[in-house]
């Protein structure tokens, strides 16, 4: 049943609010990606992830639904999602939609029916007596990943529900046989109507330790080492897999915060039967303590991370990303001070992405090189933004310029600033004031600017992409860095029988010299792909120029 095509496919994530404006309301909508089809072709991605764009209050932009088989009224109806879909399949684009089940929003009609206690909804959602002898206080000390306490009381019935995202998004009580079995209706439900596959948002957050104990103080969330894969965690996604994805030549990727090498094989490995792949956030974790604070980017601790994923038997599928919506962009964060060279840096960072084993995933923006904003207090959208700064003002003001500085190197609002079309108005995103700030960027970073030029980034990751499909060395060849611990360069091999192909990239901005060591020998080296024009040879010494990429075919 499973053709497993997601082994050779690039996939290309839209956040749909900040893609494109078909109406003229200012927020993006699937009129607008449809619009947009030939576009997403052109770029040689083979399947997209769509973000959230089901019916939803937007607390946090689609990711709190209210109703998981119908669009939300901004995006447009259920008949123009068809219309798109029609148009990616025709394309021989997939689908990958977004699964948000840990949660839903408050507005949903489970929900609503859930806090009447003699419903039989009550039991979809968490709720328990609260602490303290008048039952106040909460029932544990776990905070929400959006800060701030994670239950909510309701006066109603005298309770507290869980939410481990704002308190408009109540987490699900997977403890319930008949929420499960709702949930694969509902997968089965688009798969029906033609998804071809799903990521699941944290997904590793469903099953919850019995008993909901406190969690140890940590910073900056407390308790989630009793959410995080879960006592139960493994049976759930069998179930599921087994009640909806085994049914579908289907490919989903999990978002598995918390899942590591070690573990990993038991949940990806294709005899597992639970998810075809996950996102692993390691890292992304590299240039952030905590996931908050800034530290100094490291490459050669980015490579090791890395490769540890790289090196999962081959019954694992890896996957590989540079940003998503919830990260900000990957310039400068990976390739320091570029200076003049944004582009060239931009290369060097495709490069070293695309050539690793794995289903590589292309952020809207990143193939034209967007980059994070300069924004003041005022403009952040998030919800998380918006919570981090109320909650500094409330208990520690001394502390603003600070959160200030770090919100403008972390805050999930750098890659949803509105897609960059053109250097007219609005950027060409709408004809109307977008929905959230424009990076004043765009008049230089476009996409008809790089359409414009054979050399750009966005034609080289056109190059990229189709130098990459089909070749098994790639999908399938062994990976190993080469010269590990040099915090300069990023250089592996890729083999496969006779086939070997050396990815070299140099991460600074200036010259660097590179020996390549003495056991790796060839006869002849063909340059297949370089972000330079007068291309350099290779020999044992390299000079590379400033984030200088190639990639050789060696022989
Ligand atoms: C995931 C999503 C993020 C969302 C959260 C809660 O992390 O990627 O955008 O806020 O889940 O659904
Ligand atoms: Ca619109």
């Amino acid at each position: 049943m499973k053709s497993r095509w997601y082994k050779d496919a690039v996939v290309y994530q839209i956040y749909p609010r900040s893609f494109c404006d078909g109406n003229g309301d200012g927020i993006g909508d699937i009129r607008g990606i449809i619009s947009k089809l030939d576009y997403i072709k052109s770029i040689g991605v083979d399947a997209v992830w769509l973000s959230p764009v089901y019916k939803s209050p937007n607390d946090d932009n689609g990711y709190d639904i209210s109703d998981y088989k119908d669009i939300m009224d901004e995006f447009g109806t259920l008949d123009d999602w068809k219309e798109m879909l029609d148009g990616m399949h025709a394309r021989g684009i997939k689908l990958i939609m977004d699964l948000v089940v840990n949660h839903t929003s408050d507005e949903h009609v489970w929900f609503v029916q859930s806090r009447n206690k003699d419903s039989k909804y009550r039991d979809y959602y968490i709720w328990r007596k609260g602490r303290g002898k008048d039952g106040k206080k909460p029932p544990n000390n776990w905070t929400s990943n959006f800060v701030g306490p994670a239950w909510e009381y309701d006066e109603q019935s005298g309770e507290w529900y869980l939410h481990l995202f704002s308190k408009k998004q109540p987490d699900l009580n997977w403890e319930n046989p008949e929420l499960r079995q709702e949930i694969a209706d509902m997968c089965n439900f688009w798969f029906d109507l033609g998804v071809d596959g799903f990521r699941c948002d944290v997904i590793t957050y469903i099953s919850k330790r019995d008993g909901l104990p406190d969690g140890k103080r940590a910073f900056p969330l407390i308790g989630q080492e009793q959410y995080v894969m879960g006592p139960r965690y493994h049976e759930y996604m069998r179930e599921l897999n087994e009640r909806s994805f085994s049914r579908y030549d289907s490919m989903t990727v999990g978002e598995s915060i918390g899942i590591t090498p070690d573990n990993a094989v038991e949940s990806i490995d294709e005899s597992a039967g639970e998810l075809d792949t996950v996102f692993s956030f390691d890292h992304m974790g590299v240039d952030f303590k905590m996931n908050v604070i800034p530290v100094k980017f490291n490459l050669a601790k980015y490579k090791k991370v890395l490769d540890r994923w790289q090196q999962l038997p081959k019954s694992c599928q890896p996957t590989l990303f540079l940003e998503n919506h919830d990260q900000p962009r990957c310039l400068p964060r990976f390739s320091g001070d570029y200076g003049n060279n944004r582009e060239k840096a931009g290369m060097a960072l495709a490069v070293a992405m695309l050539f690793m084993r794995g289903t590589p995933y292309i952020y809207q923006g990143q193939e034209i090189g967007m980059t994070n904003c300069a924004f003041e207090e005022k403009d952040y959208k998030d919800i998380m933004a918006i919570r981090v700064f109320e909650l500094i003002r409330k208990i520690f003001p001394p502390l603003m310029p600070y959160a200030r500085k770090v919100m403008l190197k972390r805050a999930r609002d750098h890659a949803r600033t509105p897609m960059q079309w053109s250097d007219g108005k609005n950027a060409g995103f709408s004809q109307a004031q977008p929905w959230m700030m424009l990076n004043p960027n765009y008049k230089q970073i476009n996409v008809e600017d790089n359409e414009s030029r054979s050399d750009s980034l966005l034609n080289f990751y056109r190059k990229a992409l189709a130098y990459r499909k089909g070749k098994e060395v790639i999908i399938s060849g062994d990976f190993s860095l080469v010269r590990p611990k040099d915090k300069r360069i990023f250089a592996y091999l890729r083999t496969c029988g006779e086939q070997r192909l050396l990815v070299v990239v140099n991460y600074k901005n200036k010259p660097v010299k590179f020996n390549l060591p003495q056991g790796l020998t060839f006869t002849r080296a063909q340059l297949a792909l370089s972000n330079y024009t007068d291309l350099p040879t290779l020999s044992s010494q390299l000079r590379l120029r400033e984030y200088e990429a190639a990639v050789y075919e060696l022989y």
